[in-house]
């Protein structure tokens, strides 16, 4: 059987090899290279790719999802928005956060790599006449000044460090960054569903969570607060079949066995309230959110 390695990748230094010595606890965060152990545990995520394609189809169900949420007004709460800031959003989705700011801020650069995504967030500042959101579709990995990319006073990336190489990554979010940056990310299981993923047979892999970048942060001389939301969402389904339709295309592409056993899950959790179908478990679920001031 292939061997999981949890721990994260050491340094190779000169006590790498002395075995026999304790280690030194207040020199183990230093000795951990927390881009590679970011690296690794991405490499094992169990999850299906999440290019272009799975992001367009999730465009418009990401917009309407089954719950109202109070993490953009937390979010807002804890950056403080400023009049005259110019802010990034990168990796905006369909505007969760872009929408709720504009009045906030001057000006808005949202920018993403699925057309589906910005176009939901566009016709959704002409329904509500936002004139001062600009969109840019690039990715996490384009070279930004070519796509136009310049420099914000405030640099927002929320929930969308879905990358390889997380270091390349905070690196262009605060080199684009004049004042701050605000990050999110997720707390241990993020907003899965551990008993969903156990009850149709498969494994939930959902990643490395905020610590790896609290502490690849700390490594790169940044450091940053932390605050963690408490999301007290509450999905609500017309019917049972609504939300098996919602959950088989959240999980993606489930076989038949594993639909019937979703069916199964979701009969045995979710209980009718006020005309709703909901899960009768509430789960807490957190998000991290680390933010710096440019020095
Ligand atoms: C979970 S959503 C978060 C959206 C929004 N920031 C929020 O907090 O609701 C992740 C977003 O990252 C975008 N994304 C994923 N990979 C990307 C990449 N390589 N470059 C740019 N955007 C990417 C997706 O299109 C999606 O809109």
């Amino acid at each position: 059987m292939e061997e999981r390695c949890v721990n994260p990748v050491r340094k190779v230094g000169p006590a790498g090899g002395k075995k026999s010595r304790e280690p030194d606890a207040s020199k183990i965060a230093d000795e951990i290279d927390w881009n590679e152990a970011w690296k690794m545990q991405r490499s094992q995520k169990a999850v299906i790719k999440r290019d272009v394609n799975f992001w367009d189809n999730k465009a418009r169900n990401f917009f309407k999802k089954p719950w109202d949420s109070n993490y953009p007004d937390d979010f807002l709460k804890i950056m403080e928005p400023k009049r005259y800031w110019t802010v990034l959003d990168m990796a905006c989705g369909s505007g969760a956060l872009a929408i709720p700011l504009a009045k906030y801020v001057r000006r808005i650069t949202a920018v993403d790599f699925s057309p589906g995504m910005l176009e939901v967030l566009e016709e959704q500042c002409k329904t509500k006449e936002i004139n001062n959101i600009a969109v840019i579709k690039a990715s996490w990995e384009d070279d930004w000044k070519s796509r136009g990319i310049g420099s914000y006073d405030a640099v927002v990336a929320s929930r969308c460090l879905v990358v390889d190489d997380l270091e390349k990554a905070i690196t262009k979010l605060h080199n684009a960054a004049r004042e701050c940056v605000y990050i999110s990310t997720i707390v241990g299981d993020g907003p899965h569903d551990r008993g969903m993923y156990e009850a149709v047979g498969r494994r939930l892999t959902p990643g490395p969570d905020y610590i790896y970048t609290y502490n690849l942060l700390y490594q790169m001389g940044i450091y940053a607060h932390l605050s963690f939301i408490k999301d007290y969402r509450q999905e609500s389904f017309h019917d049972l079949d609504a939300a098996f339709q919602y959950y088989d295309k959240f999980m993606g592409e489930l076989t038949n066995s594993e639909k019937a056993k979703l069916r199964c899950y979701l009969e045995d959790q979710l209980v009718p309230r006020n005309g709703k179908w909901v899960f009768k478990c509430k789960r807490a679920r957190r998000w991290a959110v680390m933010w710096w001031e440019k020095e």
